[in-house]
Formats: C-alpha cells, structure tokens, sequence
C-alpha cells in the first residue's frame, strides 16, 4: 500500500517534469519563431524601407489585424511566396519590436 502511494506520487511528478519540459520547448520554438520573423524581414523587406516606416505619424497598421493584411500584401507583391507562419513571424516580429500594439492576436 505505502508502495502504490509512492507509485502514485512518482507518476505525478514525472508528468509534472514533463509539462515543464513542454513549456520550456513552447518558449524556445517561440523565441525562435521571432528571430526567423526578423531574418525574412531584414532579408526582403528591408531594401525599401528601414524600420523607421513602422513608426511613421500617418501610421498604416492601427492593430496585428492590419499589420497581418499588410504583410501579407508586402510579400505577395514582392513575389515571395511566404507560408502563413512564415508571414506570422514578421508579423509578430515586427508587432513586438516596431508597433508595440497591448493585443497581439
Ligand atoms: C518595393 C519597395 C518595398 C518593399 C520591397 C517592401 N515595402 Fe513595405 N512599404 C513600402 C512603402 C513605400 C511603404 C509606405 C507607403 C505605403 O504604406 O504604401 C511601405 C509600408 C509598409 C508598411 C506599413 C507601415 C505603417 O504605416 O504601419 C508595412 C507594415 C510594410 N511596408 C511591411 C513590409 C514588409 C513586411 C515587407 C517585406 C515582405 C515590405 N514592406 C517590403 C515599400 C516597400
């Protein structure tokens, strides 16, 4: 009986390790997901205009909603071909670096 307790409790904590691994790869893959939204951006974007266009008085994205339509427009027009999370990183890059927009869904 004492045994199954300690069985009980072991299991427990092992699935606690194992959200907290979970958790600890879901922020890595995240900081990197930024990082990647940076790269394409400085890569593609970045031969017309600096960031400086992000913080302009007649500012065209007012939410991620427009800076999404936005990105996407830029990176169709530019031939690109970038997927959606691919689109997603430079929008959530550039949200966080440029806009600091309070929602960023
Ligand atoms: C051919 C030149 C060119 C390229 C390449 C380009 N842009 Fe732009 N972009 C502009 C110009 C010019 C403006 C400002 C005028 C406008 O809003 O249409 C602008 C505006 C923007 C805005 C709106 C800024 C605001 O007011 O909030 C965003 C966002 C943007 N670009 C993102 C991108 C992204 C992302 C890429 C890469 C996929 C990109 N652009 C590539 C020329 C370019």
């Amino acid at each position: 009986m004492g045994c199954s307790i300690g069985v009980s409790f072991l299991l427990r904590l092992a699935s606690a390790v194992a959200f907290v691994g979970t958790a600890a790869v879901t922020l890595d893959a995240h900081a990197q997901n930024l990082e990647r939204g940076r790269e394409l951006y400085e890569n593609h974007c970045q031969k017309c205009h600096t960031a400086k266009v992000h913080a302009r008085k007649n500012q065209a994205a007012l939410s991620v909603g427009d800076l999404r339509d936005i990105v996407n427009r830029w990176q169709s027009n530019q031939g690109l071909r970038w997927r959606e999370d691919e689109i997603e990183d430079v929008v959530q890059y550039l949200a966080r670096t440029r806009y600091f927009f309070t929602t960023l869904r």
